[in-house]
């Protein structure tokens, strides 16, 4: 019901201000979380900018905090904040235990486009392979995972004005590149790509330049990525980072200006990134020169403007040195296949 939304809504808005009150006031925070993002290079500006907290170690001084201030417990179970554990084997209202979600976490609350709390995102302080490094909020009846961008309610606005929003895989992508200047950045959030997000993006920006990870799930996910806004009839170009960079760890490393240069130099559109992914991997050997090929006529026949089509297939053929008809004839056979 709308009247629950609300509550959930005020009940993650409530939250937010406590984890930053803990970051700025507790000692705790004080102590382990704001040294944290010092050494991310966060400014406190930043951290005020993202609502940026920090989650007691405690494992209900959230749940305690705001059931005193009159909150109510099925909505904070609602809102995912609050975890519910029964022991089923005795009486359930006696052995009824509440845990807070996040614990000893810095915590990235999740914006809706107009700005209000419907998750939150929570990172461990020191990397330790036996916890998640993330956590995130559960689906919910205010948050829908796949429908929601983080970072987009800051940035929203120069998406429109620079008339292209970048793409990364993370928060701390997000949080660094708007940090050095860079607005108009959101982050997928690790999951893969949706078409609501690119829905979303579309609402602000037709163009989309893809930076995720410099590793092989970000290339994987680059590639998959693609087909997707090419499909939704998008324009989309894509960055590579060196090996182990992505753009928060590479963007402090170069600093601001020299990550621009490095965005505007080596943004390729689809078919010169996937030249320059296989292309020396294909050699001359002509059944790998085939699969690419074809690979490529994929990704070409996903876009719905038939000028937009001809320009790649141009592309395409002068580059790997084929007849553009043959290109067209398999792209029709695909399309065929399709419908
Ligand atoms: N992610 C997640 N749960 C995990 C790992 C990752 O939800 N256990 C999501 C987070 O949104 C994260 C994004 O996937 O920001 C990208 O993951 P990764 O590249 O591993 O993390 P970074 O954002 O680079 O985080 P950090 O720099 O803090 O290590
Ligand atoms: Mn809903
Ligand atoms: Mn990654
Ligand atoms: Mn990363
Ligand atoms: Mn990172």
């Amino acid at each position: 019901a709308q009247n629950e939304r609300e509550s959930l809504l005020i009940a993650l808005n409530y939250a937010k201000n406590y984890y930053q009150n803990n970051l700025f006031q507790h000692e705790e925070g004080q102590s382990i979380a704001y040294p944290y993002f010092k050494e991310r290079g966060f400014s406190d500006k930043t951290i005020r900018t993202f609502e940026l907290g920090y989650s007691l170690e405690n494992w209900d001084a959230f749940t305690k905090e705001a059931l005193k201030n009159g909150y109510n417990l099925d909505i904070l179970v609602k809102a995912g904040l609050t975890i519910l554990k029964q022991n089923e084997q005795e009486n359930p209202q006696q052995n009824q235990k509440t845990f807070d979600r996040f614990r000893n976490r810095v915590t990235f609350p999740i914006h809706n486009v107009s700005g209000k709390v419907i998750a939150f995102g929570a990172r461990i302080l020191k990397n330790d392979k036996s916890q998640a490094k993330y956590l995130n909020s559960p689906e919910t009846e205010v948050y829908h995972k796949s429908n929601v961008l983080y970072g987009i309610f800051q940035a929203k606005n120069a998406i429109r004005t620079k008339d292209v929003c970048y793409l990364v895989e993370g928060y701390t992508d997000v949080i660094s590149l708007h940090q050095a200047g860079i607005e108009n950045v959101v982050a997928s959030s690790g999951t893969s790509l949706t078409i609501e997000q690119i829905r979303l993006i579309a609402r602000f920006s037709q163009n989309i330049t893809v930076l995720y990870d410099g590793d092989p799930a970000g290339i994987k996910a680059s590639l998959r990525g693609m087909d997707m806004i090419l499909e939704e009839g998008l324009n989309v170009k894509l960055v590579v980072f060196p090996e182990g960079e992505d753009p928060d760890s590479y963007v402090q490393k170069i600093g601001s200006e020299a990550f621009v240069e490095y965005i505007h130099k080596n943004a390729s559109d689809f078919i010169t990134f996937k030249a320059e992914l296989f292309l020396k991997e294909a050699g001359s050997d002509p059944f790998k020169r085939a699969e690419l090929i074809k690979d490529m006529v994929g990704s070409i026949s996903k876009i719905p403007d038939t000028i937009t089509r001809s320009v790649f297939f141009q592309k395409t053929a002068s580059l790997m040195q084929i007849d553009e008809a043959i290109l067209i004839t398999e792209s029709n056979k695909i399309t065929l296949e399709r419908s």
